[in-house]
């Protein structure tokens, strides 16, 4: 597996565009099996779990090619219900094929999604959203098998203990779109990537309105066609460029960053001592590197994003003062502090917290990339940090990110790719 070789680098200066949105295009590749016909999505980002989610479609009879940023789905041989272990296992949002596959083939089987680094992500918000639309669902040998006789709208509460969720809510969006009647999902998720997933259901010709707000009603359709979309840009790759930018100095000019997607972070590397101006499509940082502590806690949208949580921890490790972190989505996503520590971070964690006494310097050393928005994290620390940092784990980092060090490269960061094996 490939090392990331950080030096200490900034002012990182210049213009970058950002990809598509990860977590916007693996629920609208699943919306691709609502039909029959086929969809072809732009603005795809060439990371790992986008193809593990062609794997999936391809195991099911469906097409899909992906030429530079175009992703043709071709759902001709379209008979499979099976998402296997193998590619499940890879990553958790295989899950969204599941309702797809239950409006348009009434049968799924697809293998329960493990524990992962992050925490416990149970699924039992889909389950409760898919079983309340009429299916029966069981779960026999690690594999969750549903079937349906035809789904009926039913008002349906997708509220859990940590908020709401956004691939239940795209999920049960996605089922109900082929249902008898109407749904009305409430406690739903606001997040951008829901309304992404809407307005491509809404191009195939489902019955949506509300969403991006906590009450979705789906008015169920006989039949949809498929669609051109094109993925709204990656509010968490923008917003690592933004911390990255705020903890190397310089003066950055992010295309493609939306405002409306950033608040929080705009707000919280405002006050931690960057400043964030709003242009046309884009967003430009500037900053000199010299950071106050903050406070942040993540919460959903449009609350700071857990997936800026060990992104922002970087930053605070090196801001002045003392800073406190609290994770309320995924209260055990905290893989990162003992890395951070070994570069000579002074962090704690108490409960779902961490307490981060911000350090004059952080020191490279050898680390390992727990997950894939720690890989970023630590990234950002090696690009402050004195000698250089060598980043093992970077498979992580491809699940989510195109080509991060490339990106940063340009920007004027040192970092080299050592090829091993
Ligand atoms: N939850 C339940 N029951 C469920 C589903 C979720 O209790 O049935 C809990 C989760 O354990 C968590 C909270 O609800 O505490 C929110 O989880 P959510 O379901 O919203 O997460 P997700 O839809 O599985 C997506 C992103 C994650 C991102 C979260 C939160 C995709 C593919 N994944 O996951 O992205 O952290 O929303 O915003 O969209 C990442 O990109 O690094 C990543 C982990």
């Amino acid at each position: 597996m490939d090392k990331l070789v950080i030096e200490r680098s900034g002012p990182l200066c210049g213009t970058v565009s950002v990809h598509g949105a990860k977590n916007a295009v693996l629920p609208i590749m699943a919306a691709c099996l609502l039909s029959d016909e086929p969809s072809v999505i732009t603005n795809v980002p060439p990371v790992t779990d986008v193809f593990t989610m062609m794997e999936i479609l391809r195991g099911l009879g469906v097409g899909a090619a992906l030429a530079q940023d175009r992703l043709t789905i071709t759902p001709d041989a379209y008979t499979g219900v099976v998402a296997p272990y193998e590619l499940v296992s890879r990553m958790r949002a295989s899950v969204c094929v599941l309702g797809p596959l239950l409006a348009k083939r009434g049968r799924a089987k697809v293998s329960m999604p493990g524990g992962c680094v992050i925490g416990a992500r149970p699924i039992d918000l889909h389950l409760k959203g898919l079983q309340a639309l009429g299916a029966s669902v069981e779960i026999k040998h690690g594999y969750i098998i549903a079937s349906t006789s035809g789904l009926r709208g039913a008002r349906v509460q997708l509220g859990g203990s940590f908020g709401s969720s956004v691939l239940a809510t795209g999920n049960v969006m996605m089922a109900a779109s082929l249902a008898e009647g109407e749904t009305l999902i409430e406690q739903a998720a606001c997040e951008p990537e829901v309304v992404d997933l809407a307005n491509f259901l809404l191009t195939m010709g489902a019955r949506i309105e509300g969403c991006g707000s906590r009450v979705i009603r789906i008015r169920g359709v006989a039949r949809l066609r498929g669609a051109r979309h094109r993925i709204i840009p990656d509010r968490i790759e923008a917003g690592t460029l933004m911390i990255a930018v705020a903890m190397a100095g310089g003066d950055v000019t992010i295309d493609g960053a939306r405002a409306e997607h950033l608040g929080a972070v705009i707000d919280k590397l405002t006050e931690a001592g960057a400043s964030i101006e709003k242009l046309n499509g884009a967003l430009r940082v500037q900053s000199d590197g010299a950071l106050k502590a903050v406070e942040v806690t993540t919460l959903p949208f449009p609350g700071f994003p857990t997936d800026l949580q060990a992104q922002m921890m970087a930053l605070m490790a090196v801001s002045r003062g003392v800073s406190l972190l609290t994770e309320k989505i995924y209260p055990e996503r905290f893989m990162h502090i003992s890395e951070l520590n070994r570069m000579g971070a002074q962090i704690t964690r108490e409960g779902a917290s961490a307490v981060v006494k911000g350090v004059e310097s952080l020191r490279g050393a050898p680390v390992v990339a727990p997950d894939l928005r720690a890989s970023a994290a630590l990234i950002l620390a090696g690009l402050v940090a004195e000698n250089h940092t060598e980043l093992d784990g970077v498979d992580h980092m491809e699940r989510g990110y195109a080509g991060l060090e490339e990106v940063l490269a340009r920007l004027g960061a040192k970092i080299t790719r050592v090829k091993q094996g």
